[in-house]
């Protein structure tokens, strides 16, 4: 089975690239599953239900979350309704750690996706990730036949441990938030495919996807910060495609993608 994975999706720009790339991105590593970061996906904030329904249209499975759950009133609410192909960090304690995580099937497998966030560097005060994911993957032990896990975090020493710790339990641990990819990825000794930072869909000329002029100018004013998308149409794209192995779910392969494409805005 190959499942194919795209970092932080920010705003208009990663959705028309979506829209654009996926039925050959689909066609070339033969995918079976698409999960996309939504953390950024509606104009930097989060996700809504229209934008959810964009880029289901354009192909993506399910969409994962982070520390932006909370920028849209809506986020928490498509969670907890289950209507939406859509899941935030299970950690969160507002969400009783059982809308962090769905179950689809695939080619006859049973597929647990699991989104988590961090603890280092990050503003918000989730409840422990190593223990959370231990309870659902004991809740759900005869539930699922693969596990992947989107862990939003920013500190790659947090990154790397949880990956290890989960090493041989799940099959693919991959880290989103930083929108910076990381040149990690390996297969770890037990099987579990890992990438620090799948990186970003997003402008090239920009930070984090923003007008790099609005960041630079924050950061020398420290002045309130607006969220202005990057106007470049020069979109790079962050994706990771792991190769599982059907008869034992563990990962055989981790291919990095990172490429420059030109929407038209
Ligand atoms: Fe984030
Ligand atoms: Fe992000």
């Amino acid at each position: 089975m190959n499942i194919l994975f795209f970092g932080d999706l920010v705003g208009r720009p990663a959705r028309m690239a979506l829209k654009q790339i996926l039925p050959a991105y689909k066609e070339k590593y033969k995918v079976d599953l698409v999960i996309a970061n939504g953390d950024n996906l509606a104009h930097g904030k989060g996700v809504t239900k229209n934008t959810l329904e964009e880029i289901k249209g354009y192909g993506v499975d399910i969409v994962t979350c982070g520390d932006h759950t909370w920028d849209t009133s809506q986020a928490i609410e498509i969670c907890k309704s289950g209507d939406y192909d859509f899941i935030c960090p299970a950690n969160y304690p507002v969400l009783d750690h059982k809308k962090g995580y769905k179950i689809i099937e695939v080619n006859s497998k049973k597929v647990l996706v699991l989104n988590l966030i961090g603890r280092v560097f990050l503003k918000d005060h989730p409840d422990c990730p190593f223990r959370v994911v231990d309870k659902i993957l004991e809740d759900n032990a005869k539930e699922f036949d693969i596990a992947i896990v989107d862990f939003h975090g920013e500190a790659t020493s947090e990154k790397r441990a949880l990956g290890l710790y989960l090493d041989s339990r799940v099959s693919c641990f991959l880290g989103t938030h930083t929108h910076i990819q990381t040149a990690d990825e390996q297969i770890f000794p037990g099987g579990s495919a890992y990438i620090s930072d799948v990186g970003m869909v997003g402008p090239e000329d920009s930070v984090l996807g923003c007008k790099k002029e609005s960041v630079i100018d924050q950061m020398i004013t420290q002045s309130k910060f607006r969220y202005e998308i990057s106007d470049d149409d020069n979109i790079l794209i962050g994706a990771v495609v792991v190769e599982i192995d059907d008869e034992n779910s563990m990962a055989k392969k981790i291919l990095r993608i990172n490429e420059v494409i030109k929407i038209a805005l």
